[in-house]
């Protein structure tokens, strides 16, 4: 028998109950905010995905799914981002459109070691805004996901924010770190000491209890940034103090991909213990530029979709619908109920039948457990009178009504 690959996951209806409605809830509160749906697709040359996430970042070097096809490489994207910006690029947009707001919903893949919370194959929801620099906007988005969360009815979760300045200010604090972590190599994880001279910033979300200690002892505050950062910082934070927004700055906040400057973001919820963070986000100035496009600004988040739902508690009770379902019994019933669905189904209402000759108090357990709203019973008499017995779910009502008035009856 075969079984799904390590770390993915199968929705069954139950479940894909809350997902449509956590997609659809996404999509009024996207649409408030004035932000479209793009969708980019799955596949990517992965060159792509070097070239932005970073040559050095764990997604690059350990996470990639990549197809090998005759001589191009792909990848299954392991984010959003860095094919939206492509798609953006390569559609012309920033002369068609310049400022755009994409949101997007969709699988995401990447080679992890699956445990709670962190799956290989995972679900994003996420916006980016490409063509500006703004303050403004760095404001929106963070209260954008503010805003989807709350939508969701989730609470007790934590936004951190910092800035990581622009990418002169970026290699300054690289420097400054090098500097300070130098005499410390031996103290931290093995890892850290090869991200000492491939990615330094890393060492600063190391999780091993020794380098937390380590980096819980360096004076990390904003002396590398330009005054031009620090003033779009300042104006961060007085918008989300404006709008009420809650979050902490947190110095040493840094994020795994290579495309970041300025403002970053990570929103958190200890509930989910070791892989803690709901989303994140942050500033990617340079990206469009550096994989071809006009020198703009960008901006954007993606909240894991499964995380959301650990959070939320679960799948959603059945809730009663519309459905009304047909028992009918012996052959002529059964023939009369085909063309009854069928004509049912044209005027737009929702019905099903029993398919399995089940006896009449089974029929009704099914219809019962499918929390049908209606049933409709014919057999024998029902056919003769063109009539059909209808039992009212809900208050449990049977009456007997005519055929032709069945439409009808369902309908208001
Ligand atoms: P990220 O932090 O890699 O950022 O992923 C965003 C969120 O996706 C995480 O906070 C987490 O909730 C979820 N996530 C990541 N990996 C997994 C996994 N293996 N299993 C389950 N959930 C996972 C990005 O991907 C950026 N593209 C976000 C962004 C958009 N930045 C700017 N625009």
């Amino acid at each position: 028998m075969y079984k799904k690959i390590p770390g993915t996951r199968d929705v069954l209806p139950e479940e894909a109950i809350w997902w449509q409605k956590t997609e659809n809830l996404s999509r009024s509160i996207f649409a408030l905010y004035n932000y479209q749906e793009v969708r980019p697709p799955l596949l990517e040359d992965a060159g792509l995905f070097n070239r932005s996430l970073g040559e050095n970042t764990e997604i690059v070097q350990k996470q990639m799914f990549l197809v090998k096809n005759n001589v191009d490489l792909y990848a299954l994207r392991p984010e959003g981002t860095a094919s939206v910006v492509r798609a953006y690029i390569e559609n012309n947009c920033d002369k068609t459109c310049g400022l755009v707001k994409w949101y997007y919903l969709g699988p995401m893949f990447r080679l992890e070691r699956p445990q709670k919370g962190r799956l290989r194959q995972f679900h994003h929801i996420g916006c980016e805004v490409i063509g500006s620099s703004c303050a403004d906007l760095d404001v929106e988005v963070i209260a954008l996901a503010d805003d989807l969360l709350k939508g969701y009815g989730i609470s007790g979760y934590e936004t951190e924010i910092n800035t990581l300045g622009c990418p002169e200010d970026k290699g300054k604090l690289i420097e400054l770190l090098r500097v300070r972590l130098g005499d410390k190599l031996s103290r931290l994880c093995e890892d850290c000491q090869r991200r000492f001279t491939t990615n330094p910033l890393r060492i600063l979300d190391c999780k091993n209890d020794d380098c937390s200690a380590v980096i819980a002892g360096l004076d990390i505050n904003n002396q590398h940034l330009c005054d031009d950062c620090k003033t779009h910082f300042k104006q961060v934070t007085a918008g989300l103090d404006a709008l009420g927004v809650s979050y902490e700055v947190l110095p040493r906040l840094v994020r795994g991909l290579d495309y970041y400057n300025r403002t970053v973001f990570e929103i958190k919820h200890s509930s989910l213990g070791s892989q803690d963070a709901l989303g994140a986000g942050g500033r990617y100035n340079n990206l469009v530029k550096q994989l071809g496009g006009p020198d703009i600004g960008a901006i954007g988040f993606a909240l894991g979709v499964e995380r959301l739902l650990l959070v939320s508690g679960q799948t959603q009770k059945k809730t009663p619908n519309k459905l009304a379902y047909i028992i009918p019994l012996g052959e002529n019933a059964r023939s009369y109920s085909l063309k009854l669905l069928a004509s049912l189904r044209k005027a737009g209402i929702c019905c099903d039948t029993d398919y399995e000759n089940r006896s009449l108090k089974g029929a009704m357990r099914r219809a019962n457990d499918l929390a049908a709203r209606f049933v409709l019973i014919i057999g024998d008499d029902e056919l003769k009178n063109a009539e059909i017995t209808l039992k009212d779910m809900e208050s449990g009502e049977q009456r007997v009504v005519k055929q032709d008035s069945i439409k009808a009856i369902l309908t208001t």
